[in-house]
């Protein structure tokens, strides 16, 4: 587990590590007690998924593999689900070192979902793409927090109006969800819906990112989130069953969140 240390601003560190001024700390951290002191299978997977209309478009035709129709054992409709996720393949932060994700964690998390539920997937991309490079993103991430930034998302971002659910996904940067996340629930109108947040992260877990969220969409239904270390995304599947079950989440017939 890498030793974090602990001083005024809160920051993730080119060394990988969690910095606030002053003390060491080991272990899992907390953001809110820190601020108080101071590709084959997942593109397989998704590729069963399909991708939700663009803003301005009729979202109304779901997707093949959305149920469409009523559940003949419940009173209620199916929830109509999307997934929004972003994630970044390349340089990443493994066991206190760096191995290369062809692939990157939350979008690995992103595939088993789609695997577990009905659902419509978007990729949120950068318009800039992060580097490759670790600490680079690191260093841009910094920069992008400080200036309150709204990276710019390449491609539109999906008609969510008719969506009961929504799944939102990223890595913990720097403890928070990565600015871009920002742009993403601010371009689109998620108001009167379910909010379900899922990180994936090296130390922070869910670092308050779905309390931001709820913060952030005073008129959401934010669920409590889901978090998953990094290096272990694929041995999830409990977790992430657990708390899709907890949210009513799943394959045709059982989809009924609301
Ligand atoms: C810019 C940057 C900042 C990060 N900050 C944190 C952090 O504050 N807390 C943490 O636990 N992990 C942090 N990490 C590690 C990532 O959250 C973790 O490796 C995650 O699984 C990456 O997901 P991805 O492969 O989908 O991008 C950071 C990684 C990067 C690149």
């Amino acid at each position: 587990m890498p030793v974090t240390r602990v001083g005024a601003a809160l920051e993730w560190t080119d060394d990988s590590h969690l910095a606030v001024d002053g003390a060491l700390v080991t272990g899992g951290l907390d953001r809110r007690a820190l601020l108080v002191g101071a590709a084959g299978v997942v593109a397989a997977a998704l590729a069963g998924c399909a991708t939700p209309p663009t803003a301005g478009t009729d979202p109304s035709p779901r997707s093949a593999g959305m149920t469409t129709g009523p559940d003949p054992g419940s009173s209620s409709r199916p929830a109509r689900v999307l997934l929004a996720f972003f994630s970044r393949a390349g340089e990443s932060y493994h066991e206190g070192g760096r191995r290369n994700l062809a692939v990157g964690n939350t979008k690995v998390l992103a595939g088993m979902i789609a695997d577990r539920v009905d659902c419509d997937v978007h990729e949120i991309v950068a318009a800039d793409p992060y580097p490759e490079a670790y600490d680079p993103t690191v260093a841009r991430n910094s920069a992008e927090q400080e200036r309150d930034a709204r990276p710019a998302i390449a491609n539109p971002p999906p008609d969510v109006r008719g969506y009961d659910a929504v799944l939102i996904g990223s890595p913990v940067w720097n403890v928070r969800a990565p600015m871009i996340m920002s742009t993403f629930i601010e371009s689109v109108d998620l108001a009167g819906t379910t909010i379900l947040p899922f990180v994936t992260y090296a130390v922070s877990g869910m670092s308050g990112i779905d309390d931001d969220y709820r913060r952030a969409l005073p008129g959401c239904d934010v669920r409590a989130g889901l978090a998953v270390r990094g290096e272990t995304v694929r041995d999830a599947a409990t977790d992430l069953e657990a708390w899709l079950a907890a949210n009513r989440l799943g394959r045709a017939g059982r989809t009924d969140i609301a």
